[in-house]
């Protein structure tokens, strides 16, 4: 059988890239096995679509802690204890903290409705049309420190269109997100499960030498 990393996803809202994610993790091949869903907010609606295509989901609440970093903690322990080798952000609304993200350092993927390193932070498609681009996108990065500055692993371009609003903007941009971001996780894991063979024999071999 293939190896696959397991995968956790982090939401807030409706998840519909987390969905493109485990149909595209459903496939024979793919390199990454979503093993949990977690939402800062019970209240969000990828949590009952990530039940529905038959994946652990599960809130913790963000308001029951008394600040970031005990929620963190919550957060790692859970993502630990489901033994997640990598964790995706899908519209999870939380800036996670330095040392969060350090913990997580090369394994933490998220993705932005823009090409980074335009248009870093929220409402990017209102942006994009006042600044009257004719270009946007969307960019599938490594998470850093520094918000949506990290390491970027895949972007997809779309036309500005005359007619468009911030709604027709985001839908294209959206139709893009959903074939990037399973693609850039498949890449990723895949590699990420080749260098550990690597590793696990360089580490064998030594202890042969
Ligand atoms: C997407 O536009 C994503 O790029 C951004 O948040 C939105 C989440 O949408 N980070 P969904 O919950 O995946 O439908």
């Amino acid at each position: 059988m293939t190896p696959r990393a397991p995968t956790a996803i982090l939401v807030s809202g409706r998840g519909s890239n987390m969905g493109a994610l485990i149909e595209a993790a459903q496939s024979p091949g793919f390199s990454a096995a979503i093993v949990l869903v977690v939402s800062d907010d019970p209240g969000a609606p990828g949590l009952a679509l990530a039940r529905k295509l038959g994946v652990a989901a599960e809130a913790i609440d963000f308001r029951a802690y008394g600040d970031k970093l005990s929620f963190e903690a919550a957060l790692d322990a859970r993502l630990a204890a489901a033994e997640a080798e990598i964790v995706c952000l899908a519209g999870f609304m939380r800036v996670l903290s330095a040392s969060f993200v350090e913990r997580w350092k090369g394994r933490l993927l998220n993705i932005h409705p823009s090409l980074l390193p335009n248009l870093r932070g929220l409402d990017t498609h209102r942006r994009a049309l006042a600044l009257g681009l004719a270009e946007h996108g969307c960019t599938v990065h490594l998470v850093t420190a520094e918000l949506d500055a990290g390491p970027i692993l895949a972007q997809a371009r779309v036309p500005v269109l005359p007619e468009d609003d911030a709604a027709s903007l985001a839908a294209r941009v959206l139709k893009e997100e959903h074939q990037i971001y399973p693609q850039a996780l498949d890449a990723f894991a895949r590699s990420a499960l080749a260098n550990r063979l690597r590793d696990e024999d360089r580490g064998l071999a030594g202890r042969r030498a």
